[in-house]
């Protein structure tokens, strides 16, 4: 039997073990000097003023609807082809999601002309979601969002380190946040970032991720606050400065770990390129991606096929996933269901094949030779 050939692995090495021991013989492990030197690092990565650490991305985007002023009556428009997570920030807020389609199997980030048949008077805010690391189309939605006064809160978590048109994104709209959690690009476990140009809505996150306090425990213990008097009914959103150490070594290494990953796409690209009965999204685009996940989709034969293909996969040691099951389709988001018919397509025949920069090229050529088999093998089950 073949080594196992993972959906991900960890680019963790002895420099992330030095600097989560240096943290702990600091003896600050909260919120403290760590946590402020990534605010300031990441912030000068995305090229804009403010970046918000926070415990997770979910954090993030619950914060930065809050910061732009999304409340009760809103309706904020999303794609239902995403993580869960974007669109129960919208509930948090108390606002209403409202689900906008994917342009197709060939491009899974949002349709613009969707989102535009979607705006109401009610509409407050758009949230884009850059799958897999590629670009929603930034231009159209900023353009979009002006002509009708909304806000843009990004869900850059698959895109930390992307330029698109000269701006990273995250920093296209009013709030871009990313996640760390442990199969992203850059990763600290769990963590997350919001970063933003205005200062107020960077001041309003930044008291908000601590219950509405003033001022931080390590400012006090600093001698830099002795009080602190609670403004707002706040939470606790705050990285620690283990997690914060970890993330620094990532941020460092993650330019590296893109080229290493884009080397991997484009040798799946080739071997894809005159292979039957699969679209590989996005491969029309010329932009660049963070290239966090590598999905294909299936030209036909449904989930029931899909699942076979996925379990002959697994069956050669080969992990697979699928990003992701459609928000819609879930229980609890029954009431907002609405046609989605490109979003409903790629669900049932998208699969996510491994991707990591460390994936060697007889790595990827033994996914190709396997999911060749398995695609020949199940064309009739449909
Ligand atoms: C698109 C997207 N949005 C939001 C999240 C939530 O991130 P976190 O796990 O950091 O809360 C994820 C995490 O997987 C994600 O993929």
């Amino acid at each position: 039997m073949n080594e196992p050939i993972p959906l991900f692995d960890l680019n963790f090495g002895t420099e992330e073990e030095q600097a989560v021991i240096a943290t702990l013989r600091s003896k600050w492990i909260s919120s403290g000097p760590n946590v402020a030197e990534l605010e300031r690092r990441f912030a000068d990565f995305i090229g804009v003023p403010h970046a918000v650490a926070l415990t997770n991305c979910t954090a993030a985007l619950h914060l930065a609807l809050a910061g732009v002023g999304i409340g009760p009556g809103a309706e904020v428009i999303v794609p239902s082809y995403t993580f869960v997570a974007t669109v129960n920030a919208i509930r948090y807020v108390g606002a209403t999601p409202v689900f906008a389609d994917i342009v197709g199997p060939s491009d899974l980030c949002l349709d613009v002309r969707d989102v535009a048949r979607k705006i109401t008077e009610r509409t407050r805010a758009l949230l884009p979601m850059h799958f897999g690391g590629w670009s929603c189309d930034m231009l159209a939605l900023t353009a979009l969002a002006k002509e009708h006064r909304l806000s843009i809160v990004e869900d850059a978590a698959h895109a930390p380190g992307v330029f698109e048109q000269g701006r990273m994104l995250g920093a296209w709209g009013d709030v871009g946040c990313f996640s760390f959690f442990s199969n992203k690009n850059l990763t600290c476990g769990e963590g997350g970032m919001a970063v933003c140009h205005d200062d107020e809505i960077a001041a309003r996150m930044r008291l908000m991720r601590s219950h509405g306090m003033t001022s931080l425990s390590y400012e006090r213990a600093q001698g830099h606050a002795t009080k602190y008097d609670v403004l707002e009914l706040g939470y606790n959103y705050r990285m620690d400065d283990i997690r914060a150490s970890l993330a620094l070594v990532q941020l460092e290494k993650l330019t590296d770990d893109r080229a290493a990953r884009a080397r991997v796409a484009q040798q799946y690209r080739e071997a894809f390129f005159d292979m039957r009965g699969l679209t590989v999204p996005f491969s029309e685009r010329s932009g660049s991606s963070s290239h966090y996940i590598f999905p294909i989709v299936l030209v036909e034969g449904g989930a029931v096929r899909r699942d076979a293909v996925r379990a002959q996969l697994r069956d050669a040691g080969i992990q697979t996933s699928v990003h992701y099951p459609a928000v819609h389709r879930f229980a609890i988001y029954e009431p907002y269901t609405t046609a989605l018919p490109q979003t409903e397509f790629v669900a049932d025949h998208l699969i996510t094949l491994p991707m990591y920069g460390k994936m060697t090229s007889g790595h990827v050529s033994r996914v190709v030779g396997e999911l060749q088999k398995a695609l020949v093998g199940s064309s009739t089950v449909a």
